[in-house]
């Protein structure tokens, strides 16, 4: 059984769809929510799925001895609305086994402080005819680790930012948790 971990720091309604996803999977399952907000909903959405979960600091996950302590024996880290940035020294811990979701077509609208609505904002104002999600290996820098999987969606002259964002959510609920078993599938 693969073990996949979570991290997430708001709602987490990604977080809730995976861990749907994999219930009644024989080759994976999802073991551990991790937060870097105690007070997240997400955390709450674990505990009601009969998930492990635990908050965080970044002394925390900065410490390496923390990090292994509640991170061994992981087979995927899945960051599905994780707005700090991922320590380096976690990624040596686990090369190629880390990845994200972004809700714009990388590497268009990547880069601190794009996250969530701030992304959807800023396509409307510059106009695009189309936006969608990235899933992508994380590195070093922000968004820009090699991407798996892309799908598009358009957006019309009249979207709002929300609308854009209602159109974002229903592509990560149809794809992502398909591309991590992929990904999972394609590790061996
Ligand atoms: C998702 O749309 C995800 O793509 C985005 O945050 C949202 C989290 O929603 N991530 C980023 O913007 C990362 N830069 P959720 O908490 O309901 O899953």
């Amino acid at each position: 059984m693969k073990r996949i971990a979570i991290f997430a720091s708001g709602s987490g309604s990604n977080a809730e769809n995976i861990i749907n996803y994999f219930q009644d999977n024989k080759k994976a399952e999802v073991v551990l929510v991790l937060s870097n907000n105690p007070k997240a909903q997400v955390l709450d959405r674990a505990t009601r799925l009969g998930v492990p979960n635990m908050g965080f600091n970044k002394q925390q996950l900065n410490d390496s001895k923390w990090a292994v302590e509640n991170l061994k024996t992981l087979d995927l880290i899945v960051l599905a609305g994780f707005l700090w940035k991922f320590p380096d020294h976690l990624l040596k811990v686990f090369p190629n086994k880390v990845i994200n979701i972004h809700p714009a077509l990388l590497p268009k609208y990547g880069g601190k402080g794009m996250y969530g609505m701030h992304v959807h904002s800023a396509v409307v104002e510059n106009k695009e005819e189309e936006s969608g999600i990235t899933i992508h290996y994380v590195n070093e820098h922000y968004d820009e680790g090699a991407i798996i999987f892309q799908a598009k969606c358009k957006v019309n002259t009249t979207d709002t930012p929300s609308d854009v964002a209602a159109k974002i959510h229903d592509l990560e609920m149809k794809h992502f948790p398909e591309v991590i078993q992929q990904t999972l599938s394609e590790d061996g």
